[in-house]
């Protein structure tokens, strides 16, 4: 008997295999091997591991922490890889945070940087530059509606910062809501915004801030088996008719209850990201934004969609919020608009826009030409390779494999998103949803890492794999990916 059930689980085990083309790595099987590259990295020729090391440890912040227990030290990128100093490649499925969008050094996008080295660093825009207007053009010709001004800084939370301004500025009023799990940045004003325990010092912050239930399907208080515009679908269940959700209304109920009880009449704005990034790629229900929107606006506030993670194809779509056929006040942007090139841009319309003009607003490096060139290339390359496109094909058949994971093993609770913006949530047991804890976590990471696959941590409790590469990448590195994480999962899972 007890043969018998170990065959049926060895014969289970081998058609989730076949499907997912895996190949096994323990005593008997073979490595993943990672999809060739016709690229060559220079030779390292930097100082040694062991002394960068020990400069981290006295001359950084302490606060800056490493992802891996046995950090790797990168020597150069291309396209979707990188190679660490002794010359050994790893596949990016984080991208540097979200942020490497068309590709590591991506030619077309580091000449154009060189080119405008080559001519004008900075400036400032005291003076008239023209990269600043053609981007700025190029820019807003993608945004809809009346999104045409805007606003350039050097990064997300200085963006989120200036949208708080504005919304306050515009309408007269002070409060603003955002939704717990959200971030949106780490200065001391965008901070206030940030709804992750975890980010928060012990000093004032938020005034005037306030957090809603966030309308988590999978982990919330409601969800069911349609709440979700991804390919996979939590495995609660509901018995919601065409065109109905109970969930997105109770949590829509929850706004407003925050609304009646805890503000005032005349709101600021409200911050949502499209799907949340550092929060672990949790997405709202369909139709939540869209009805929220509306009760922002009937209180008089603004809504702005933090596009940060989400904007530049990443979705699917050009802006994440289309894919919630709203049209925002605001639009904060950074990340993959420069592909690694320090970049943000806030972007309005003029009426909201004009509200800035009773003081001097400044900012030294805005609308800096370097970065307005690589900006504008990767503008480029997102149509010439159909980086969006491939962010719909790939990510979604790299959702679908993923949701094999979770059949297959206890601790994959959740596979959700869209297109190139994945998360994986792990936990103890499918019933509880307790979280996975911290060191089972870290040693998958870790032991993918050495199997050459980078993958990115989130959610409050660390326990989401966050999956957000380079949208450039292939069906075969989804492949890669879903092998290695198959084995790094399952030398924890027991089965
Ligand atoms: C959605 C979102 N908004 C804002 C920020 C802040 O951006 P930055 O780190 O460039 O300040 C981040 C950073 O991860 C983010 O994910």
């Amino acid at each position: 008997m007890f043969r018998r059930v170990v065959q049926v689980l060895v014969s289970y085990r081998k058609s989730l295999s076949n499907d997912l083309t895996f190949r096994y790595y323990s005593n008997s099987v073979t490595k993943p091997t990672l999809p060739s590259v016709s690229f060559e990295p220079q030779p390292y020729k930097g100082p040694n591991y062991n002394d960068v090391i020990k400069s981290r440890n006295t001359s950084i912040n302490p606060c800056v922490q490493l992802l891996y227990q046995e950090p790797i030290m990168v020597n150069q990128g291309y396209m979707q890889y990188i190679w660490d100093y002794t010359g050994k490649r790893y596949l990016d499925m984080f991208g540097g945070i979200v942020t490497v969008s068309v590709g590591h050094c991506h030619p077309k996008v580091t000449k154009a940087a060189v080119d405008q080295m080559h001519k004008l660093w900075h400036l400032t825009n005291l003076y008239l530059h023209p990269k600043m207007h053609e981007y700025a053009k190029k820019l807003t010709d993608r945004l809809p509606g009346d999104l045409k001004v805007c606003y350039f800084c050097n990064s997300g939370s200085e963006a989120n910062d200036l949208a708080i301004q504005l919304a306050r500025l515009h309408t007269g009023a002070f409060d603003i809501i955002s939704l717990r799990n959200a971030y949106h940045g780490a200065t001391p004003y965008s901070i206030g915004l940030c709804g992750i325990g975890t980010w928060k010092h012990s000093f004032p912050n938020g005034f005037g801030i306030h957090h809603a239930m966030n309308p988590d399907p999978y982990r919330g208080l409601w969800g069911g088996s349609n709440c979700r515009d991804s390919p996979v679908q939590t495995d609660r269940k509901c018995s919601c008719g065409v065109d109905q959700c109970v969930a997105c209304d109770m949590y829509i109920g929850q706004l407003e209850e925050l609304l009646s009880h805890s503000l005032a009449k005349k709101i600021a704005g409200f911050f949502a990201e499209s799907i949340q990034g550092i929060g672990g790629a949790v997405q709202f229900p369909k139709g939540y934004l869209k009805k929220a929107y509306k009760i922002i606006r009937q209180r008089g506030g603004l809504c702005i969609a933090d596009e940060v993670q989400t904007g530049f194809g990443r979705t699917g779509k050009f802006w994440g919020f289309l894919q919630h056929d709203v049209m925002p006040d605001i639009v904060t942007l950074a990340k993959g608009m420069g592909n690694g090139f320090p970049f943000a841009a806030v972007i309005t319309r003029k009426d909201i826009a004009d509200s800035l003009t009773d003081a001097l607003t400044f900012n030294t490096y805005s609308g800096n030409p370097i970065a307005c060139a690589a900006a504008s290339a990767v503008l480029d390359v997102i149509d010439e390779e159909k980086l969006m496109e491939n962010s719909h094909h790939v990510g979604t058949y790299l959702l679908h494999s993923l949701s094999k994971l979770r059949r297959k093993y206890e601790i994959v609770g959740d596979v959700r998103g869209k297109g190139l913006m994945i998360g994986v949530e792990m936990v103890m047991d499918k019933e509880s949803k307790k979280p996975l804890s911290k060191d089972k976590i870290s040693a998958i990471l870790e032991d993918a890492k050495d199997m050459g696959l980078l993958l990115g941590r989130g959610g409050l409790h660390g326990n989401v794999f966050r999956i957000k590469p380079p949208m450039c990448i292939t069906r075969a590195d989804a492949d890669f990916c879903v092998s290695v994480m198959d084995i790094a999962i399952s030398k924890l899972s027991g089965i």
